[in-house]
């Protein structure tokens, strides 16, 4: 069963068959106190807050909304500095052959870096992968290499600069500049860290997929202290698709057979998973050209294999969105209902909520409101990858109206 309407597309998983055995293997509860207990260590870390919306849910009639709040992750914007830690990591582990758990101490140790040389690290990314590689290199004493795309905008580079990396510009779209890296980490010997995986190069991807189960279990211990078990429903978004992976597989290896309905969220003009779980014959799909969106994070075309098989079998739905659903859900979180509390979200980090703001609030989409069984008693969880990454954008959008909803999709009807 599978609808459309002008603005939202949507997508049930008519073969939602979760592999548990693989859920278990990659997401178990202890591979994701592993990967906490590393990033624990790291100078300043704190957990980050998991908000309620008490007011919103009321509104919308449902039992609770909820957002883990990634937007100040280590001062580094977003949760995606924990994939990227955790398998640089791993990653220098495996150089040492370690069996035990390094502390952070050891890792950052004069002795630890004389034994591994200096390691130039290298990926590609569209801004916030990036941007944790370049912070964690930093850290560790090591070189970085990026390699961004044109689109990629200056605040976002800067970003990266900023913490001593070397930032290429590279033509094309993502899917090009990761081509790219690989080609010229072979010619010099750089070690990459890529956060989406392609044939014979899955261990690394794996490994950060797995650093984001930190978030996860910080959720679920937020959860527990609000005497919530776990939320009904988790709307997570999607670029290569390793977060939503990673949180949907969590999720059943949890909770085998009873895990949230999860929903997987992409920019319309980024919708490679969307593509894939369309074809039907389980193979993922690649789409090509400028990805045009102003979900920066999100504007991936090739999905990543490893996520991609945890994705087609645990996924309940898949949605898409134009721009302007994520430009709507920015200015939600940035101007909330009375009492509840204020949210900066970037574009990638907010398209979750105007999503459902959309689903909840127009007749048109009832019966996808009806499939996910959203009703009182659901506890619907959300994840604000990022914050305020693009500062100018952020302003357009929040101040100048940039990306309006069109007249006809105004939601000024009951909700
Ligand atoms: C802010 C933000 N949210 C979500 C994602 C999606 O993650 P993935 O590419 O693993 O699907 C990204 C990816 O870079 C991102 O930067």
């Amino acid at each position: 069963m599978n609808n459309t309407r002008p603005d939202l597309k949507w997508l049930f998983n008519q073969h939602k068959n979760p592999d548990l055995t693989l859920c278990q293997k990659l997401f178990s509860p202890e591979v994701a106190r592993k990967a906490r207990r590393f990033h624990r260590q790291i100078p300043g870390f704190k957990m980050s807050p998991l908000l309620a919306l008490p007011q919103l849910a009321q509104m919308f009639g449902v039992g609770g909304i909820w957002v883990k709040d990634e937007s100040e992750r280590l001062q580094l914007n977003s949760f995606k500095v924990l994939g990227g830690s955790y398998a640089v990591y791993k990653y220098i582990k495996s150089l040492l052959k370690a069996d035990e758990e390094l502390t952070y101490a050891e890792l950052t140790s004069t002795e630890v870096r004389q034994q591994l040389g200096k390691i130039t690290f290298a990926t590609a990314t569209d801004g916030n992968h990036g941007r944790g590689i370049a912070w964690a290199a930093e850290k560790l004493g090591h070189d970085c290499v990026v390699y961004v795309h044109a689109e990629t905008s200056r605040p976002r580079i800067e970003a990266i600069r900023g913490y001593g990396a070397t930032v290429k510009i590279i033509a094309g779209n993502y899917d090009d500049a990761v081509r790219q890296i690989v080609v010229d980490a072979e010619k010099n010997g750089w070690a990459v860290i890529s956060d989406t995986s392609w044939d014979g190069y899955t261990e690394i991807p794996t490994w950060i997929m797995q650093g984001y189960t930190t978030m996860m279990a910080e959720i679920q211990e937020q959860f527990s202290g609000q005497g919530i078990t776990r939320p009904t429903h988790v709307f997570v978004q999607a670029g290569v698709g390793a977060l939503a992976a990673a949180v949907i597989g969590y999720y059943h290896a949890l909770f085998p057979g009873d895990a949230p309905r999860c929903v997987v969220v992409e920019p319309e003009a980024a919708d490679c998973l969307f593509r894939s779980i369309e074809a039907g014959d389980e193979k993922p799909r690649t789409i090509d050209g400028k990805l045009d969106t102003i979900m920066a994070g999100l504007a991936c075309g090739e999905p990543s294999p490893v996520a991609w098989e945890i994705l087609r079998q645990a996924a309940c739905c898949f949605v898409t969105c134009p721009d302007y659903v994520a430009a709507k859900g920015m200015r939600i979180y940035a101007t909330p209902l009375a009492g509840d509390p204020f949210i900066v979200s970037g574009e990638s980090g907010a398209v979750t909520l105007g999503a459902l703001v959309s689903i909840l609030r127009e007749n048109c989409v009832g019966e996808l409101r009806d499939f996910l069984k959203i009703n009182h008693d659901s506890q619907i969880l959300f994840i604000n990858t990022e914050g305020n990454t693009d500062p100018v954008h952020f302003r357009q959008i929040i101040w100048e109206g940039a990306n309006p909803v069109p007249r006809e999709y105004w939601t000024d009807s009951a909700a």
